[in-house]
């Protein structure tokens, strides 16, 4: 017959291997990602959407561009030569008629007119032109 120690002993012993095992769990929980990396990858289908919003009135649903209004997308050296960085920065200051890199003489508005635009939504938008690029 067990001794009453041993009887005591056996759930004592279960629950420091609980409590145990939830101090493990606890440690080897992942910290929450860095903003930093969220910002480095847009997300494409997003983007899609954000496009269709903010830029595809002048560059077109398939962003081919609209003769007028704005430059196709898919085809461009200046596109295809900035990084997703770069191409945050100029889509937040776009390029007005007056800047002499400009080549139609029409305005590229700074956040294709929607200041609302964050960093994050534009490196979506950014990713949804990388996947039209031919
Ligand atoms: C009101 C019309 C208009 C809107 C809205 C607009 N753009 Fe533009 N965009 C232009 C024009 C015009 C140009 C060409 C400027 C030039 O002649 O250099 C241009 C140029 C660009 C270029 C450079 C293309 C190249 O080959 O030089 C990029 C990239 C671009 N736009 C992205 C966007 C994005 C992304 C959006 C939405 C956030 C947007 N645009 C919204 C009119 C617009």
């Amino acid at each position: 017959m067990a001794s009453r120690a041993t009887l005591l002993l056996v759930p004592t012993v279960a629950i420091s291997l609980l409590l145990g095992g939830a101090c493990a769990l606890g440690a080897a929980t992942p910290t929450p990602a860095k903003p930093a990396a969220a910002k480095a990858a847009g997300d494409p289908t997003r983007g899609k959407a954000l496009y269709d919003q903010s830029c595809g009135a002048c560059h077109g649903p398939d962003a081919r561009g609209i003769p007028g209004l704005g430059k196709d997308l898919t085809t461009g050296a200046f596109v295809k030569g900035q990084t997703d960085a770069e191409l945050v920065d100029f889509i937040k200051k776009g390029r007005p008629a007056s800047d002499p890199a400009n080549t139609t003489k029409i305005d590229m508005p700074p956040k294709g007119g929607n200041p609302a635009l964050t960093d994050a939504q534009i490196a979506d938008i950014v990713a949804s032109m990388r996947t039209l690029q031919r």
